[in-house]
């Protein structure tokens, strides 16, 4: 046995797809390409990625939803595809939308309806249910039909009904989307809690801020391939130089300010946004006191009309990765 919760190795997935209802032309899909990671035991793994990456494909494989075209996928070493009822004891998941609940139940009897789905004794299902309302901020909304919740609230109850079994493993596919910002605040608190439990997760999220926060490691998924996986702040230097700054100048003044900034050509890199009638340079370095220092008589003479300088973040590191596998 080893101390892998989840393993993978060269995952595939093609879809085939016919063009319409009548039409005899059909249409694959390289939705995951060739993915190959490993998760330890209690981490909080996050997979990021731009739409239709292949993110939801893979945390579906791995959760006995869909099978591989190729590949193979173990959770606690057990193979998905051979013991799926195993996995599936062991494992919960939420993958969102208004899917899977039953809007003219209550929250109660929709997780009553799942509680027996999975099989467990009357006297737990008692208890579970209060605990994963209160969990996911829904206690005092239990009796109310699931059809007049807000699709934030959807999202919350799909994350007790994940939870009401107590896995091991939870992948949580976009869990805060639509939810406002407290409430994400404390479905990313209860994820932490979760965590500090022992448990296991996989989470994929759009926004970075939150895999930052959240995310023991990240992978990046671009095309159905894993174009990055380290720690946060691994990652992060990645790119070369830590330092960002954004200036915006007059359009008269742009000439003048380029022509200072090429003659400390070798330490940064420039982008330059046309933004009439101002410019923005977004310069990145390593030699932010170089930059300053070059800055400074355009500051004084008032000529740059915003100064932002800041550290590099996961998105600034998302974003290079992303668009330099399409350069
Ligand atoms: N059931 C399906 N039939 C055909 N193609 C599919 C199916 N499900 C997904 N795909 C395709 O597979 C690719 C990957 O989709 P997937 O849903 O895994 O992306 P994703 O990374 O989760 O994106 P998003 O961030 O938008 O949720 C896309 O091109 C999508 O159109
Ligand atoms: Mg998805």
């Amino acid at each position: 046995m080893n101390n892998y919760a989840i393993e993978v190795n060269k995952l595939r997935k093609i879809f085939t797809t016919r063009a319409g209802f009548w039409s005899r032309k059909t249409k694959t899909t390289v939705a995951v390409e060739d993915v190959s990671f490993n998760v330890c035991k209690g981490e909080l793994f996050g997979l990021l990625g731009p739409n239709g990456a292949g993110k939801t494909t893979t945390v579906k494989m791995l959760s006995t939803i869909l099978l591989p075209t190729a590949g193979t996928a173990s959770i606690f070493g057990l193979d998905v595809t051979e013991q799926t009822q195993a996995v599936r004891e062991r494992i919960g998941f939420s993958f969102g939308g208004a899917r899977g609940l039953y809007g003219r139940l209550s929250a109660v009897d929709n997780l009553r309806y799942f509680a027996e789905l999975y099989g467990l004794e009357p006297s737990t299902t008692r208890e579970r249910i209060p605990e994963m309302l209160e969990l996911v901020g829904l206690a005092d909304r239990g009796e109310d039909r699931v059809e007049t919740y807000s699709s934030g609230m959807q999202q919350r109850l799909h994350l007790a009904r994940a939870l009401l079994h107590d896995p091991e493993l939870i992948f949580l596919d976009e869990p805060t989307v639509g939810i406002d910002p407290v409430g994400a605040r404390e479905l990313r608190k209860a994820i932490k809690e979760l965590v500090a439990q022992g448990k296991t997760i996989l989470l994929t999220t759009h926004y970075m801020a939150e895999a930052e926060e959240l995310c023991d490691r990240i992978a990046i998924i671009n095309e159905g391939l894993i174009v990055a996986l380290d720690t946060p702040s691994v990652l992060k230097k990645r790119i070369s130089g830590d330092t960002l700054f954004e200036i915006e100048i007059m359009n008269k003044n742009f000439a003048s300010l380029q022509a200072q900034l090429q003659k400390i050509d070798s330490c940064l890199t420039v982008q330059i946004t046309d933004a009439h009638p101002k410019k923005i340079f977004s310069v990145r370095t390593s030699q932010p006191d170089k930059v300053m220092q070059l800055l400074s008589p355009f500051l004084s003479s008032q000529q740059i009309l915003e100064l932002e300088v800041r550290n590099q973040t996961l998105e600034d590191v998302y974003v290079s990765i992303i668009q330099g596998e399409k350069a």
